[in-house]
């Protein structure tokens, strides 16, 4: 397992640069199958849910060329159908899309549920009764997924989800770019990456209007075509940089990225006493380490990000007094709690609740990272602590944060690796 070192308590400075936004990159990725032509996508983050999407989708017979860092041809001109690997799409949530890519294109799909991180319930309910309004039978056996379109295939129709989804609304856009007529998408997620997957696919010749509103609407077309595309910047990776700007302290400007995308963050963040000034593309965050309490409850864009919960955890362990934490998208996002205390941090969970009581100091200790954004937390507490961490689970880390020891390496930060990551060829032949 592999292990990151880090020696806290050095204030961060400098510059730091943002990479595209895994979670627009991975459903553009898979959204190529439905073009059924040649696309160039450009700041493509090399992270390992990317390099495991790009091996499902040349598995599935794409032929995926690495023009330079972070731009990569696809082509799926004459792709066949074919059922992904069960193992590898096992691998990451993000390969759910295959579902509505393929019943677009092929009118059929099979895929083996997916993983991704263990942050809680992820049924996929809401993306069944979307596909079954289409006109689509659907089942889930034997661990899979399976959906056929009817005869004639999709058809537009209007549905109405109960719960801002992510991960519906995009698979739903998916599904729906080339169906027989208009679909109407209701209370669909408004996050960023709704926007970015729509202009990609509108870019491709699609029909979508309304993304980035509770109201989608999609008129389906005959055929796409492909296209040039560049990612937006990943407003996580930005945010999560800003968390451990102020709670390592320094200043830290981060650039690459699109400040409205931050407002929830950027708020937070001034209403805990830290410093933001934001300018065209970057933020700059100074801090003093003298932080205020304060409140967060986690909701659908535009609220507060599930994705930023843990590392505002991590910061509030460090607060002049009492915050709170609800969380109310995944239940299981507080699996760093329990790590930050062997830390010395003060937390108590109950339910989608925490209540952080701030400490003067932590210091270092071995901890190991459960997901994801528990494990950028990690990071964060261990940067701010006084003394040694060792972080294991970093393999979780690497999933969503490009180079993350050296862009921390490069603002100050003593960090290092103490086992090569398991991609690290792929990536740098990926250079
Ligand atoms: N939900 C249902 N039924 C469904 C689908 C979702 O009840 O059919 C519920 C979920 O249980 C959850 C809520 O709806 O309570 C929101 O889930 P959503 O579908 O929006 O999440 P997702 O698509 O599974 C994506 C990101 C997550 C991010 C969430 C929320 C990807 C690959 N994953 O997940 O990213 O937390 O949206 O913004 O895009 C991360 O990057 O660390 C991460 C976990």
């Amino acid at each position: 397992m592999n292990k990151i070192q880090i020696s806290g308590g050095r204030p961060l400075y400098g510059d730091i640069e943002i990479g595209g936004m895994k979670n627009a990159a991975l459903p553009i990725i898979f959204a190529t199958i439905l073009a059924g032509d040649v696309c160039t996508i450009e700041n493509l983050p090399l992270i390992s849910d990317v390099v495991t999407s790009l091996e499902i989708l040349e598995s599935l017979g794409a032929r995926v060329t690495h023009l330079k860092k972070g731009t990569v041809r696809i082509d799926t001109t004459g792709l066949p159908y074919t059922v992904p690997d069960f193992d590898l799409v096992r691998k990451l949530r993000g390969s759910i899309y295959i579902a509505g890519a393929q019943l677009g294109r092929f009118g059929q799909t099979e895929v083996g549920l997916p993983g991704g991180c263990d942050i809680g319930n992820r049924p996929i309910d809401q993306h069944q009764q979307g596909f079954a309004a289409m006109g689509a039978e659907t089942v889930i056996e034997g661990g899979r997924f399976h959906a056929k379109a009817p005869e004639g295939g999709l058809r537009g129709t209007s549905m109405f989800f109960n719960t801002s989804s992510v991960g519906t609304t995009i698979n739903m856009i998916l599904a729906a770019v080339l169906a027989d007529g208009l679909t109407v998408i209701e209370n669909a997620a408004r996050e960023p990456h709704i926007v970015d997957v729509s202009g990609f696919l509108n870019a491709c010749g699609a029909h979508i209007t309304g993304a980035g509103t509770p109201v989608i609407r999609i008129h389906g077309v005959k055929k796409l075509h492909g296209c040039d595309y560049a990612i937006i910047p990943d407003m996580i990776e930005a945010g999560t940089y800003m968390v451990a700007a102020a709670a390592a302290g320094g200043q830290v400007t981060v650039r690459n990225v699109i400040p409205k995308h931050l407002e929830t963050v950027t708020a937070k963040l001034r209403e805990m006493g830290v410093g933001v000034e934001e300018h065209d593309e970057s933020v700059t965050v100074s801090s003093n380490r003298i932080l205020r309490p304060v409140a967060i409850k986690t909701l659908p864009y535009p609220g507060f990000p599930t994705d930023m919960q843990p590392q505002f955890g991590a910061l509030m362990t460090l607060a002049d007094g009492v915050s709170m934490v609800s969380e109310t998208v995944f239940s299981g996002r507080f699996r760093y709690a329990d790590e930050l205390t062997k830390m010395g941090a003060v937390i108590k969970v109950d339910g989608g609740c925490a209540v952080i009581t701030g400490v003067e100091k932590l210091t270092g200790a071995p901890l190991r990272a459960n997901d994801l954004r528990a494990g950028a937390a990690l990071v964060i507490a261990a940067l701010a602590a006084e003394g040694v961490s060792v972080i294991e689970g970093t393999e979780y880390i690497e999933r969503g944060y490009e180079n993350i020891v050296a862009k921390l390496k490069n603002l100050g930060a003593e960090i290092n690796v103490l086992t090569p990551p398991d991609n690290d060829n792929y990536l740098r032949t990926a250079n």
